[in-house]
């Protein structure tokens, strides 16, 4: 993985949008959800950590993503909670700009997030 997947055109994602990377391309077993905030793209496991419930469907305020379940928030640059019910990060992956086209690179966590077990 160390030249990364290549997922999208920049520009592809709304602001505030989210692309949803199936499990089967990310090669990690878990699907990926890539968020556009402002001109920066982060990327998080598809999963809340509290129960089973697609951050996808949720949205993105003020630099976290809300799960739409219970309304836990997790920051999109490292994963971490911010509020209850969620108490677990949740996986960064390293997401970066190259030639007009968005790279994600599964499984390599985010710059300055925690590296965490699956
Ligand atoms: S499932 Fe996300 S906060 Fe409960």
């Amino acid at each position: 993985m160390d030249e990364g997947i290549i997922i999208a055109p920049v520009g592809a994602i709304a602001d505030g949008g989210v692309l949803v990377v199936p499990a089967s391309t990310t090669g990690t077993g878990e699907d990926i959800a890539v968020f556009r905030s402002g001109e920066a793209y982060y990327a998080l496991d598809d999963m809340c950590t509290h129960q089973e419930a697609l951050l996808s469907r949720g949205w993105v305020e003020e630099g976290e993503v809300v799960c739409p379940l219970h309304l836990a928030r997790f920051r999109l640059t490292d994963g971490m909670p911010t509020c209850f019910p969620a108490t677990w990060p949740t996986p960064t992956h390293r997401v970066e700009v190259r030639d007009g086209s968005i790279v994600l690179f599964p499984g390599v966590a985010a710059e300055g997030a925690p590296v965490l077990e699956r």
